[in-house]
């Protein structure tokens, strides 16, 4: 169990986890939900992939819950109203939920202090539906809280920059890249760190698509009044320390120093491909000092209080 894990420096807040496709998002989730869990938080998976099957099973759930795309009216392309963010940033009526008094429907409780809520899947919304805008809108939007506990909330987003341009990293308080061994895994982390530090250095949005002035003045105003205090970096599928020292010294060189790595683990790979719980036995540990960093990095060093003040 993390030392710090009675001060809750996470509570309340919202993680985002990104990354290109096959990266590792969904496993990180899986694993870094437990490791909260275990540290005494309440966890809220938000599955943000509209492409993505399975996370309820690597969690051990026998069925998914209902989509949050339903409970909030559905999407505009099939005549509902949950539209894109980047034709229409204006936020969602009713997004901040409280555990207590939501339809059960919509989320289902894993081991532990675990819950799963989904966007929705695009399969589901039939031909021509093909933009899943609207569940990035969902995913910026929702912030889940309960009376009882402290709601630390996962987003399980699809990537990395198609999400990030339909400005979804507006409504997080972290940023999570997940850097598997590759060139485009390098890439993206730091092209993210250079989208976070242009945020943080006043760079809106881009508007000129927007026809009405209060619908770009709603889109600079999430940017303005953004959380997102920073963006982290987890290294995974780490076979050797050659591998991983690579990794390092290319990510040093953009000033990025991950915060754990998660090594290969053949039986990730097969509980995907089967379908059944991730065993997390061997990167427990691992796992659980990346969280004892995660709540360090949410500590301002100069006033020793967190990032963000929002308790929701
Ligand atoms: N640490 C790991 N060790 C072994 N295989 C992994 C590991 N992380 C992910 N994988 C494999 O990579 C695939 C993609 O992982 P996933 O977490 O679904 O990525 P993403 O959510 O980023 O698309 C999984 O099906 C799994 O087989
Ligand atoms: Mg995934």
């Amino acid at each position: 169990m993390s030392t710090s894990s009675n001060q809750k420096k996470l509570a309340g807040l919202k993680i985002g986890f990104f990354g290109k496709g096959g990266a590792g998002k969904s496993t990180a989730v899986v694993l870094m939900a437990r490791a909260l869990a275990r540290a005494g938080y309440t966890v809220c998976i938000v599955d943000a992939d509209s492409t993505n099957f399975g996370l309820h099973q690597a969690l051990g759930m026998e069925q998914p819950p209902a989509p949050l795309l339903d409970h909030f009216g559905g999407m505009i392309f099939s005549g509902g109203r949950i539209s894109c963010p980047v034709d229409d940033p204006t936020p969602i009526p009713g997004a901040e939920i409280s555990l207590d008094s939501f339809p059960q429907e919509y989320y289902t409780q894993g081991e532990n202090e675990v819950y799963l809520m989904s966007g929705g899947k695009l399969g589901a919304a039939g031909a021509g539906a093909g933009c899943d805008g609207p569940i990035a809108k969902i995913a910026r939007d929702i912030h889940v809280s309960r009376q009882t506990s402290p709601v630390v909330t996962l987003v399980d987003f699809k990537a990395g920059f198609e999400d990030t341009a339909r400005g979804v990293v507006t409504g997080l308080d972290l940023a999570i890249v997940i850097v598997d061994p590759t060139q485009a895994s390098l890439a993206l982390a730091t092209n993210m760190q250079q989208m976070v530090e242009n945020m943080h250095a006043g760079q809106l949005p881009a508007t000129r698509h927007l026809e009405s002035p209060d619908l770009v003045a709603d889109a600079n105003r999430l940017f303005q009044e953004s959380s997102l205090s920073k963006v982290l970096f987890i290294l995974n599928k780490i076979t050797d320390e050659k591998t991983e020292r690579f990794l390092r010294q290319r990510l040093s060189a953009s000033n990025i120093q991950p915060i754990g790595v998660i090594h290969h683990d053949p039986g990730f790979t097969e509980a995907w491909l089967t379908g059944t719980t991730i065993d997390d036995s061997k990167t427990r540990s691992d796992v659980d000092l990346m969280l004892q960093q995660l709540e360090a990095s949410v500590t301002d060093a100069e006033s020793g209080q967190p990032v963000s003040n929002r308790d929701r």
